[in-house]
């Protein structure tokens, strides 16, 4: 669609953010696992209840976002890749981190991660899941994660992807307000703070859930 390089990292740019949005969003409505199992099946319930062609059109929004990212992440490593002269005998120096040397490999393990997420959580297809209704016939989503994140591999697959989303989003913050050209060499320490900042409260944010659940804090 793009041909050009700088096109296609706006688009994940962009992309990436709308992804961020939705982490945030999908943050807090899980922390009303917090009130209880009445808490977040009310919560559910209420997203269920929206109207279905509202439903189906903003997945079929966020598939096409993830794919495009996934795909344009894909195609601007593999240019990247073929394009860094690596004969050279002074090589230039660029900072670097951990997260920015790897975000193709955390972007992988990330898209591995929510395959497996939409298959437990939202087709409920993985073994080992409490499938239970209340008398109303309402689905009970309390149980269902309380019984995933109640085994030691269970918590910990959701903790180790969450990490790997900490990383990807401590650089991929920075890299979006590059991308659209909103850094200098005067904001890019605060730029760099507050990818960390964001990326850390998502990851303590969402690693409360399954140890929450797994240490026994929380109970339905
Ligand atoms: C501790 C971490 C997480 C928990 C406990 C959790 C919980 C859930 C639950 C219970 C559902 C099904 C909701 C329902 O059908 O009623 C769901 C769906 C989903 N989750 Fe998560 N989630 C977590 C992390 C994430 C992360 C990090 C992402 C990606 C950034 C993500 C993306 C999604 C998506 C795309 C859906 C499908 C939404 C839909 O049905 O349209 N989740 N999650």
């Amino acid at each position: 669609m793009f041909s050009t390089s700088i096109g296609r990292k706006i688009v994940m740019a962009v992309t990436g953010c709308c992804m961020l949005l939705f982490s945030i969003v999908h943050l807090l409505g899980n922390s009303s696992i917090f009130a209880g199992a009445a808490g977040l099946n009310s919560y559910a319930q209420h997203l269920h209840s929206l109207p279905l062609p509202i439903i189906m059109a903003f997945r079929a929004v966020m598939l096409a976002v993830f794919v495009v990212h996934v795909l344009y992440g894909i195609q601007l490593t593999i240019e990247n890749r073929t394009a860094t002269p690596t004969g050279y005998a002074v090589k230039a120096q660029r900072k670097t981190t951990f997260a920015s040397e790897n975000m193709i490999w955390t972007g992988l393990l990330l898209f591995v991660f929510i395959v497996f997420h939409l298959l437990h959580f939202t087709f409920r297809v993985t073994p080992g899941l409490t499938l239970t209704s209340d008398a109303a016939g309402h689905f009970n989503v309390f149980a269902m994660v309380a019984s995933s994140f109640s085994t030691f591999a269970g918590a910990g697959i959701y903790v180790a992807a969450m990490v790997v989303l900490f990383l990807h989003l401590y650089h991929g913050i920075q890299s979006f307000f590059q991308t659209m050209g909103w850094n200098c060499d005067c904001s890019q320490p605060a730029i760099t703070k507050l990818g960390m900042v964001v990326a850390l409260i998502l990851l303590f944010g969402y690693v409360s859930i399954p140890l929450s659940i797994f240490f026994g804090i929380l109970k339905g």
